[in-house]
């Protein structure tokens, strides 16, 4: 184990069974259908490149990144999108992959302009939920986890760009950030 994660919360085995089981899911929910994967960058990128693989159907990929932390463990509340989709989402069905789903703010904000590009449908799926932390009104449709409050890193997760390398999720020691 890293000597700055404090204990593993998901070890890879029990990441990969509940990818798959995802990818199960979606693909009975989306049976016939040929839904675009949205990975926000970069913390879901692991997970994106698991999940589609668990997919039994039609997809495509799309990338997006925002930002809203800095250097930070809070949520600054402000979001700006960095890199925007390539394609059009106009009448398709859109699958939102994200890492952690936290106060809300970052999807909030994604869903309200993603929205306006009028897709047929938009789901989110969210590898970590922390619902204690929620501050906007915002729910996940597919939650691979759902964790207590408490700041994680590994399996694409990072704190300062760092760690996101690890092969499981583990909680960062609070002296990481504390000091
Ligand atoms: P929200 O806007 O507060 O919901 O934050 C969402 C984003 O914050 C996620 O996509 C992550 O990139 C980041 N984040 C929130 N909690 C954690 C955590 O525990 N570890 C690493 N990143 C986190
Ligand atoms: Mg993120």
């Amino acid at each position: 184990m890293h000597k700055d994660v404090e204990r593993i919360l998901y070890t890879e085995e029990e990441l990969r069974r509940r990818v798959k089981e995802l990818g199960a899911q979606i693909t009975t929910d989306y049976a016939g259908r040929r839904p675009i994967l949205a990975s926000v960058l970069r913390g879901s990128y692991i997970f994106m490149a698991d999940l589609t693989r668990a997919i039994d159907l039609d997809v495509t990929v799309d990338f997006m990144a925002v930002s809203s932390y800095g250097a930070g463990t809070v949520s600054s509340g402000q979001v700006e999108i960095k890199k925007d989709l390539s394609d059009t989402i106009e009448g398709r069905d859109l699958i939102i992959v994200e890492d952690i789903l936290d106060s809300g703010n970052t999807l909030y904000y994604l869903m309200d302009v993603l929205r306006a590009r009028r897709p047929a449908s938009i789901r989110i799926c969210a590898l970590m939920d922390k619902p204690e932390r929620r501050t906007k009104p915002i729910t996940a449709d597919y939650v691979g986890f759902t964790i207590p409050d408490a700041f994680i890193v590994g399996y694409g997760l990072d704190y300062a760009e760092r760690y996101r390398n690890l092969p499981y999720v583990g909680v960062l020691k609070p002296s990481v950030y504390e000091k």
